[in-house]
């Protein structure tokens, strides 16, 4: 298989965030056939679809991928899969064994199903979580894989089985791990809540960033048009097959540089953050040798952060008529269910 034109695409997870960008850019930007999206919307949203809802070459599907007749029904037809539905990293420290099932087994499940339906190409999105916590900079394919969280070991694990299934059977699978990555309909709320858009949000609101221990953590941010692309690309590129690819910008910021930067687009360089203690099980450092996907596909990220940054700033300001609903909705400390309450 080469390329995606005239393909019928399936994407997992395409109401979410990097999902519904990733659908974005696959309807205006490449010649694939038709897009389809499976997801049970518990983080994802049909509002980050609703441009596309009327479009005849979308249909969107809600139903979770730990259903057999959800999976069969989704892959009929389809000859590309972009699997990105998942339970994300906080979910994982308050619901391990459900974050398990989403990410790694009905992952293995989507494999499986993939694998009778002779899907041509299989992108596994998973995560630079999979590393834990740098332990060289920058990061290779080759660095060690210690997850810190259920979410990275969950995340290891479909990738494990995303690759057993290419060396086993020749499924034409390819695992690619994007580190962090920000842009608009990123997640404020609840136990989803990022870094970037819960500080706009407060600042919006005129609250502190809130940073969870020194804030000297560090993180590699893409811009999610970048990582759209990027997977796109890969999708084509028959020698990403059978390999696991890091996927990041190749810059690194600390948290509270972050903050500095965003108070600083949004005049409230006043609001100093607020340390509480330190997230369990919060990576250290992160920072993405891109040399494979350059070689592989000549990717290079476009948006600078500072543009980046200053497009969500927009679009979350626009959203913001009602800052203080967006506000109760950011849980202070989001990683502990019974903690899960507004507390500016
Ligand atoms: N956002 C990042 O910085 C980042 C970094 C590295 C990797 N990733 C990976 O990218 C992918 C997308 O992440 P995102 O940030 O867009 O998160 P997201 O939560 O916005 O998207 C995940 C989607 O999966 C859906 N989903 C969850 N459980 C489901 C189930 N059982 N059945 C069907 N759908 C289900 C959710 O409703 C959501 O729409 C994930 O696989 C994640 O591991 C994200």
């Amino acid at each position: 298989m080469s390329g995606l034109k005239g393909a019928r695409v399936l994407v997992t997870g395409g109401a979410g965030f990097i999902g519904s960008h990733l659908v974005d850019h696959l309807l205006d930007h490449s010649n694939v056939g038709h897009v389809s999206v499976v997801d049970n919307l518990v983080n994802g949203s049909l509002d980050n679809l609703a441009h596309r809802l009327n479009e005849p070459r979308f249909t969107m599907a809600v139903g979770d991928i730990r259903d057999d007749a959800v999976l069969e029904t989704a892959l009929k037809d389809v000859s590309v899969v972009f699997h990105l539905a998942c339970l994300g990293v906080r979910h994982s420290l308050h619901a391990p064994v459900e974050n398990h099932e989403v990410n790694a087994s009905a992952t293995l499940q989507l494999l499986e199903k993939s694998r009778t339906a002779g899907i041509g190409r299989f992108i596994h999105v998973s995560s630079s979580e999979v590393f834990g916590t740098a332990q060289f900079v920058p990061m290779t394919e080759t660095h060690p894989t210690w997850p810190e969280t259920v979410y990275g070991g969950s995340k290891l694990a479909g990738e494990a089985y995303a690759r057993a299934f290419h060396r086993t059977h020749g499924f034409p699978a390819v695992v690619v791990r994007p580190f962090n990555t920000y842009g608009t309909r990123s997640h404020y709320e609840g136990d989803s809540g990022e870094m970037i858009p819960r500080t706009i949000v407060r600042l919006l609101a005129g609250q502190a960033p809130v940073v969870f221990g020194s804030g000297e953590q560090s993180r590699d941010f893409m811009h999610v048009s970048d990582t759209a692309r990027g997977l796109a690309e890969l999708a084509s590129c028959d020698e990403a097959v059978g390999q696991s690819i890091n996927f990041g910008s190749g810059t690194e910021i600390t948290m509270n540089k972050l903050c500095e930067v965003i108070a600083h687009a949004m005049g409230r360089s006043d609001l100093l953050p607020e340390h509480l203690p330190a997230r369990p099980g919060d990576v250290g450092r992160l920072l993405v040798d891109g040399s494979l996907i350059r070689a592989l596909t000549g990717f290079q990220p476009e948006v600078s952060f500072d543009a980046g940054i200053r497009e969500v700033v927009q679009w979350f300001t626009e959203k913001s008529a009602n800052g203080e609903a967006m506000l109760a909705r950011v849980a202070k400390t989001n990683w502990d269910s019974a903690l899960d309450a507004v507390s500016p």
